[in-house]
């Protein structure tokens, strides 16, 4: 079982397109994709379930689609689906250039599920894995030049401290749906060792079923974090695989 699903919501445009309705109605039925995903999250006691919102890049999408994301986001945080499961929110992402009245509503909602324990729902809203990695070196910079850090002893560790959000867990399994095999800016310090898993379906088509069928994919999977693969028992190496010798 992984502890922490990230997820490339891909595939709302031509989800749309498909049905000869605006980008934006692709967005409103992602959005229902997205309770469905939380509610079968909860149910396989997932702990850590990560979306991908909005992207420091998606900024140069026309202003009305952005607006129509934007104003799904406000009224999909302020409906709060999920207060009354074990949810706690948290957003993940940079203020500039968000209306503050959406930054005001997630700071809100940030605080009043804290103390929620079963799932934790990071939104990634105007979120840029290298924005991220440039924050945390700014970080670093003011604690060294404070005299809190040497600059020739910096560690991964410290490093990892210095995230926007250092208790963010290791990414375990990254998928994206929409059949593209990218993975576009998103959590590159958490998603080094998460397994790759890309699906053809559209965002909107997705139900809780795809994210257990993707969950019992990761744990088909041996991960090794650079170490040798598990060695067979000497009675199997007997059987004679010649790349055991
Ligand atoms: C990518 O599909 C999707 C987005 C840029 C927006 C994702 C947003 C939502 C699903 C809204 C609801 C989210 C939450 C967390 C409530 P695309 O538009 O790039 O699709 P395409 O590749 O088919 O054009």
């Amino acid at each position: 079982m992984p502890t922490h699903v990230a997820v490339i919501m891909d595939g709302n445009g031509r989800w749309a397109q498909q049905r000869g309705l605006p980008r934006h109605e692709g967005h409103r039925a992602g959005a229902t994709a997205v309770r469905e995903t939380v509610y079968g999250a909860l149910e396989i006691g997932l702990r850590h379930l990560t979306l991908y919102a909005l992207s420091t890049e998606n900024w140069k999408r026309d202003a009305d689609e952005i607006h129509a994301i934007l104003d799904l986001l406000h009224s999909e945080v302020s409906a709060d689906p999920f207060q009354d499961l074990d949810v706690r929110l948290r957003w993940h992402g940079g203020a500039d250039r968000l209306p503050t009245d959406l930054v005001d509503l997630l700071r809100l909602r940030e605080r009043t599920t804290r103390t929620r324990t079963a799932l934790t729902l990071t939104m990634c809203i105007n979120y840029g894995g290298r924005d991220e990695i440039t924050r945390t070196a700014a970080a670093l910079a003011r604690s060294t030049a404070r005299g809190q850090l040497d600059p020739d002893l910096i560690s991964e560790k410290d490093f990892a401290q210095h995230l926007p959000h250092p208790d963010m867990p290791d990414v375990d399994l990254l998928w994206r749906t929409g059949n593209e095999q990218r993975t576009s800016n998103f959590l590159p310090w958490h998603a080094t060792y998460a397994e790759l898993y890309f699906t053809p379906n559209l965002w909107p088509d997705t139900d809780r079923r795809d994210l257990w069928q993707a969950v019992t994919e990761y744990s088909r999977r041996q991960r090794r974090h650079g170490a040798t693969p598990h060695q067979p028992e000497r009675a199997s190496r007997a059987d004679g695989d010649p790349r055991d010798g």
